[in-house]
Parts: structure tokens; C-alpha cells; sequence
């Protein structure tokens, strides 16, 4: 039996594979359409007009913007690919996905981005979940390793950004780089990858959150002392405002490390984020963050951080059952769904409108985002068949 009959029988049998959408985008409207279904056909859309090499990011002037694959984003359309095979059984999203990632697995050799996660582990570790293969886990290993060489036991963190050498910039976001690590020790027995997420995640929790349990975006320690020399912003409104998708950053990073380590300190990390963000004044009613929680009531929101939040909520549902949170991710999505969601045909082919990428540099406000998208089309398998997990 070849690798794609015995990868297509396997996802066969899981319980949650819906048939196949025959539907094409001029036959069905979003109001009607299950959110999932929309997805699929949004996304054979794209495909058509996504070059080899090129990877989907937003759509803006009426033009798909796209970028290469050592952008951090190129491994969300991929993901999202693999995520809508195992909802459909439909080859043409698993054959688009394998050309894709071909002209991305030279990134598991990059070790100028601290990246690696989103861009590596979204689409090889969703493969390796439903088709494990020597291959994804040689290419997983690498890119675990490229991204250990970024940490600095005087910091106790993994550097972000490259910047001057008198600076060490570690960013909130960076919390979603450590399940690539976790998975690293547990695949290997080798326990640095999971030492050095966790040295990550603890210096994070003392650093990087204030009194009020929102966090900066931007740390700078001094990588001679490990000393906390600033705390600022780069893409939310001010230093000591609250970045709406840097929250949710950090809400999901927390609930996979609790996962991965059993450690209650992380589980407590993510609870308080949680009820930072859901108790937050300027939560607009649906529930989709404004794109900086101290930004005017007016100001644009960021679908993207909503994708985020119901995501992680789904899975802080199973470690907080009293909180209820699959109950809050569940309005979050229906607000996606119901005033967020793309007519089919439009919007570039992305299935979700309304997001902000970097606001303060005047770029990718109010448009499409992939990594909206990627959340959206997760939360919604979560939804449906609860949490998949790559080991
Ligand atoms: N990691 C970059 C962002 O969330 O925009």
C-alpha cells in the first residue's frame, strides 16, 4: 500500500472527517455554509493562484500577498492544508500542502529566526501527527536544534530578534516557539530541548508579565549579566499597553507548556492571562480583541487574536473545567463566523477578514491574515474533534 492509501485510510477512520465539499465558491454563501466547508473552498481557490516558492500571507488592493519561506508565516498555509485534508479526506489539500513544504524545509536549517515553531512545527508537526515519517521527524530534530542554538543560559531565554550586540530582544510571541522543543526531548530522549523550554517559559513568567497579568511585548536583557535592561513595545500602541495578540501569545504558549511539563505553575500562568484578557473593560461585547487592549473603542480589531484565543481556550478547557472556557471559545467563534467571516470567492480566498498584523508600522491593518486563518480552521477541529496532538 503506498504512504498516501495508508495516510488516507488512516484519517478514514478518524471520527471527525466530513465528506469531501464538491461546492465551488459561486454556489454557496457564508451565511449558510458550514464554516469548515467555506474553508475548503476558500482554500482550493488560493491554491490556484499561489506560485511554487510562494506563501500566502494577506490579500490587500485586490492582490494576494504572499512572501518566502523564511518569512515566520510560511508554515500556517501548509498547516491550514493539512488540517482541511483531515477534515475532508480531499488528496488535492495533502498534495498541495507536500509541494508546499518542499520549498520550506530548508528552513529547518535557519538559525537567524526564533520562528522555527510557527514555520516548522504548524505544518510538519500536523503531517507527522496524521503520516509519522522518518522525514518530518529528521526535519522537526533539525529545525528543534537550529532553534536551541538561539538560547542563552545568561538570559535564560531564546534570543527573538538579532539586534545589537549589547542587546538580547526576546518578544512574548516566542512562547509559541517551545512545543517544537517539547516534542524534540520526547522524540529524542534528549532532554536539553526541554530544559532550555522551560528555563524559557520561567525566566518569561518572572520578566515578562506586570502586576495586572498582561504582558510587555518586547523584553531587552543585557546578554552579559541577564539583566532586564528594558521593557517596551514594537507592535502595540505604547510600552506599557497591552498588545492584544502578544496576550494571546502568551495565553497559548503557557497552556502547552502546562501540557507538555504537568506543572501547575504554567497551568496558573495561563489561567491569570485568561481572565486578564475575558474580564479586560475594552473586550469589545463579541469578544474580538480591538488589535491593543488600550487602544479607543473604535480602533481596528484583530480577528487574528480572536483565532488565538478561542484556540488556546479550548484546550485551557480540559485543564480548568470549572472555568468553562470551551463555552467562551465557542461565542468567540460564533462571532468569527457570524461578522468576520469572507463571502466565498472573496477576500483573496482567506477565510477571515478583519485582522491587524503590525499597526504601529502602518502595515497589514484591517486585512486577512493566514495565521487568522490557521487558528480558525484549529479551534474549529478542536471544536469537533477535540484537541490532535503531534507526538
Ligand atoms: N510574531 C509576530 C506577530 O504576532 O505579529
Amino acid at each position: 500500500m503506498t504512504k498516501f492509501l495508508s495516510l488516507l485510510l488512516m484519517v478514514m477512520m478518524m471520527a471527525c472527517q466530513t465528506s469531501p465539499s464538491e461546492q465551488s465558491s459561486e454556489s454557496i454563501d457564508s451565511a449558510s455554509v458550514e464554516p469548515l466547508e467555506l474553508a475548503a473552498v476558500q482554500y482550493k481557490g488560493m491554491m490556484e493562484n499561489v506560485s511554487p516558492g510562494e506563501f500566502p500571507r494577506s490579500f490587500e488592493n485586490g492582490e494576494l500577498i504572499t512572501s518566502g519561506s523564511g518569512w515566520w508565516c510560511s508554515g500556517f498555509y501548509p498547516g491550514s492544508l493539512i488540517y482541511l485534508f483531515e477534515n475532508t479526506g480531499d488528496s488535492v489539500f495533502w498534495d498541495e500542502a507536500m509541494v508546499v513544504m518542499d520549498s520550506l524545509k530548508k528552513e529547518q536549517y535557519n538559525t537567524a529566526t526564533h520562528d522555527l515553531g510557527f514555520m516548522m512545527y504548524c505544518p510538519y508537526g500536523n503531517a507527522n501527527r496524521l503520516a509519522p515519517s522518518a522525514e518530518y521527524d529528521e526535519i522537526l530534530l533539525n529545525s528543534a536544534k537550529s532553534l536551541s542554538t538561539r538560547f542563552s543560559p545568561v538570559t535564560g531565554c531564546i534570543r527573538s530578534w538579532d539586534s545589537d550586540p549589547e542587546d538580547f530582544l526576546v518578544i512574548i510571541d516566542n512562547m509559541m516557539n517551545l512545543e517544537l522543543l517539547f516534542w524534540a526531548t520526547k522524540h529524542t530522549g534528549d532532554s536539553s530541548f526541554y530544559d532550555i523550554a522551560v528555563t524559557h517559559a520561567n525566566t518569561t513568567i518572572e520578566n515578562h508579565f506586570r502586576e495586572d497579568n498582561s504582558s510587555w511585548h518586547v523584553l531587552n536583557y543585557n546578554p552579559e549579566t541577564g539583566e532586564v535592561q528594558e521593557k517596551k513595545t514594537a507592535q502595540g500602541l505604547a510600552d506599557d499597553s497591552a498588545w492584544a495578540r502578544g496576550q494571546v501569545w502568551g495565553l497559548y504558549g503557557y497552556t502547552v507548556t502546562f501540557r507538555e511539563t504537568g506543572d501547575s505553575v504554567y497551568l496558573e500562568q495561563a489561567g491569570k492571562i485568561a481572565e486578564f484578557v475575558l474580564n479586560h473593560p475594552n473586550l469589545p461585547a463579541d469578544k474580538v480583541p480591538v488589535w491593543d487592549f488600550n487602544a479607543p473603542a473604535d480602533a481596528p480589531r484583530d480577528a487574528s487574536a480572536a483565532a488565538i484565543l478561542a484556540s488556546a481556550l479550548l484546550e485551557l478547557d480540559r485543564y480548568l473545567p470549572e472555568k468553562n472556557y470551551a463555552a467562551t471559545a465557542d461565542e468567540i467563534l460564533n462571532s468569527l463566523e457570524s461578522g468576520y467571516m469572507a463571502e466565498p470567492g472573496t477576500n483573496g480566498n482567506f477565510i477571515i477578514e478583519h485582522c491587524v498584523g503590525h499597526l504601529p508600522a502602518g502595515s497589514e491593518v484591517d486585512v486577512p491574515l493566514s495565521y487568522a486563518d490557521y487558528y480558525f480552521i484549529e479551534s474549529l477541529m478542536r471544536q469537533k474533534c477535540g484537541l490532535a496532538l503531534a507526538n
